[in-house]
């Protein structure tokens, strides 16, 4: 199948990327490398051994020929079957501090995309959405019938829930669409070659890549947000899932595409604690991680833990990397690449 993925260059459209050309088929990288670099679509092609066609647009930008409404002059044209969408902002606290940002690049890619898919014919699409879009967990573990969109508390959540919604009355339009919504919990890991992996910019918002860069030196020790939430140690519990097991999630999950719109869980059906993970990244570095206890993060939930049944049952797809596996590959990554892709390698 000839693929299009937004947001193709970054951390999990790259490692679907891979995957998807180990599996046979092609695919096309559309990405405005605002937030990704060239470099990790170099190292795919480098690890795959094919060569990848790079569309350099902003998805969210109007069609400068109309204003709006088709999408990015740069897809006329360029046939495709199947629309994995990765492409967006993605930092929760800055989507507090630019919500119209969030909004206008978020949503108008999705809408953007969806009147490129129609006029070029396309009949397949697979959204990036988050466990983020269930809030505050009413059950755990949180299977796909959780509610969805009812108090989330940024405009990042927010936005993942809208889009979901959007997917869904596009598709209901247009019945020959076959959208998926893939709710991920928390990728971590990277490919075990240690080429490619996550190279977030500034200061790391989410946990592995921090723990990552207070490993190989960058940052002097890990703030752990809170040690009082009713958990097995009182720190935050989620559910890691290693990019690689997400990225084959990718593959299944566009392979069994279904008429109508069908959400998935991605997750292990694991919950692990901050301070699991820290342990488990010093086993696999060899490296002490300091760290303090600091006051909780404002919007932070104690637990999130996927219910994969749905997932396991209908895509015939279950994580099968553990997370002293992801340490491992993130370690390999943080440790070549010191400096992201923007560094060089030391590999
Ligand atoms: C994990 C745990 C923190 C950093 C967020 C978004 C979600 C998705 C993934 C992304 C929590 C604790 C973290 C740190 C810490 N979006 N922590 N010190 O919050 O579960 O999910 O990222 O693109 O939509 O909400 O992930 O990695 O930030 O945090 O103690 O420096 O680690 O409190 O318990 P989260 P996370």
């Amino acid at each position: 199948m000839r693929v299009l993925l937004t947001g193709g260059a970054g951390y999990i459209g790259s490692h679907t990327a891979l995957v998807l050309i180990e599996r046979g088929h092609e695919v096309i990288v559309l990405d405005d490398f605002s937030n990704s670099s060239v470099e990790a679509v170099r190292r795919v092609e480098e690890l795959t051994g094919s060569p990848i066609r790079v569309i350099d647009a902003d998805l969210s930008a109007p069609d400068p020929a109309t204003g709006s409404g088709v999408g990015p002059a740069a897809l006329a044209g360029v046939e495709f079957e199947a629309a994995i969408h990765f492409a967006g902002l993605k930092a929760v606290g800055e989507s507090v501090r630019q919500p119209t940002r969030y909004y206008r690049t978020n949503l108008v890619s999705t809408l953007n995309l969806l009147d490129a898919m129609r006029e070029n014919g396309a009949t397949k699409i697979v959204f990036s959405s988050s466990a983020t879009v269930y809030g505050d967990p009413q059950h755990l573990p949180q299977d796909e019938l959780h509610p969805v969109g009812v108090g989330l508390t940024n405009p990042y959540g927010w936005s993942k829930a809208m889009n979901e919604q959007i997917i869904r009355d596009a598709q209901a339009a247009r019945p020959e669409l076959e959208a998926v919504l893939l709710r991920y919990f928390n990728p971590v890991g990277a490919h075990p070659s240690g080429r490619i992996g996550e190279d977030p910019s500034g200061i790391p918002n989410n946990l592995m890549p921090f723990i990552a860069q207070v490993a190989v030196g960058k940052r002097e020790r890990l703030s752990v947000f809170g040690d009082g939430y009713p958990t097995v140690d009182g720190t935050g519990v989620r559910d890691y899932i290693h990019v690689m097991d997400l990225a084959e999630g990718h593959v299944a999950a566009l392979e069994r595409t279904m008429p109508g719109t069908t959400a998935y869980n991605l997750g292990s059906g694991t919950g692990s604690s901050v301070l699991e993970v820290v342990r488990a990244f010093e086993t696999a570095s060899g490296r002490e991680i300091p760290y303090e206890i600091v006051p909780a993060r404002p919007g932070d939930v104690a637990e999130m833990v996927a219910d994969p049944a749905k997932a396991n049952a209908e895509l015939g797809w279950r994580t099968t990397r553990t997370l002293a596996e992801a340490c491992a590959d993130t370690w390999a990554w943080q440790s070549a690449n010191p400096g992201g892709y923007a560094g060089g390698s030391a590999a």
